[in-house]
């Protein structure tokens, strides 16, 4: 039966959870003529990268690191993907670039009953992630600040984000100022926590982690992050990152095939996977050690 192609590139992408919740997805709705495979393209090839798959009828393409900002050269991205800088969905029928992620983390902070308008949000980071985060919260009706170890990059980011889209009043910090802000919620955009590291946290040592605010962690490997323990611990709420992963997938299912996906289907095959590379990484430590 011909497939329906669609997937992803990114460099690397073994680790991506995407072909294995993209593909239960289509299994649950039946669509057995539909594939997502992932594709592993060097940046100095990724014209070719693109342009391979569209010749041999993929449909479309999520688009991961590092080549959410090149690929803008490449297709015709939509408003919000401009105003982000970054395009992490193609549709080759009309060559556009959209980027779901914004989307996905509103939508993921909805979904968890976070509330979102009018509320104060620390965004922790300045990078790729953050952009697509503070785009998503501030046209939400959030009320932003940002903090980031290197201060030029969140100055760019939010002079950028007010000329591209016009927002405006997001506030820069020291996180010893974030500390006594009175936000409900902090988003780590940061990769800090991620595996192997897991015992770094981007709310630095010694500064007293704030009482009962929300933390939503885009880092979801691992599924508790250094972070998320802080804030647990101060009586807070904590929320990992794998439901905006698969909220930004699911709006991209939904560009490629015009079927909005079962998102919990996605979630927990996301879940399942990310849970068997958790223990098999074990069980070769155990063996490593033996
Ligand atoms: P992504 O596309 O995932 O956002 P990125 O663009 O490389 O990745 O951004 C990574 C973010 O994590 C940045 O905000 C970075 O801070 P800098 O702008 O100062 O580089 C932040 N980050 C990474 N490692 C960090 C560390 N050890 N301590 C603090 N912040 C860190």
């Amino acid at each position: 039966m011909t497939k329906n192609r669609v997937g992803l590139i990114g460099f690397p992408v073994e680790h991506s959870l995407s072909p294995v919740m993209h593909n239960a997805a289509f299994a649950a709705l039946g669509m057995s003529d539909w594939l997502y495979d992932a594709m592993s393209i060097p940046p100095d090839i990724l014209r070719y990268g693109l342009q391979e798959p569209r010749n041999h009828g993929y449909i479309g393409l999520n688009v991961t690191v590092p080549h959410k900002e090149a690929v803008m050269e490449l297709v015709r991205p939509d408003a919000i993907a401009r105003a982000i800088g970054a395009v992490n969905t193609v549709d080759f029928r009309n060559n556009s670039g959209a980027n779901t992620d914004a989307d996905g983390i509103v939508e993921d902070l909805r979904a968890n009953g976070v509330p979102i308008a009018d509320q104060q949000v620390l965004i922790l980071g300045a990078g790729g992630a953050a952009r697509a985060v503070v785009y998503g919260l501030a046209r939400a009706g959030a009320n932003l600040a940002i903090v980031n170890r290197t201060k030029s990059r969140a100055e760019r980011l939010v002079s950028e984000l007010r000329s591209a889209a016009g927002i405006d009043g997001i506030a820069l910090m020291t996180l010893e100022e974030a500390a006594d802000w009175g936000m409900s919620l902090i988003i780590n955009c940061t990769s800090v926590g991620l595996h192997p590291h897991v015992n770094q946290s981007p709310w630095t040592h010694g500064l007293p982690f704030p009482q009962g605010v929300t933390v939503y962690d885009t880092v979801y490997r691992p599924a508790n992050t250094a972070l998320m323990r802080q804030c647990v611990a101060r009586g807070g709420r904590a929320i990992g990152g794998l439901g905006m992963l698969a909220r930004q997938g699911a709006l991209s299912f939904k560009i490629w095939t015009g079927v909005a996906p079962p998102v919990d289907v996605m979630l927990r095959a996301a879940q399942a996977a990310l849970e068997n590379t958790a223990r098999s990484r074990d069980e070769n430590q155990i063996e490593v050690k033996d």
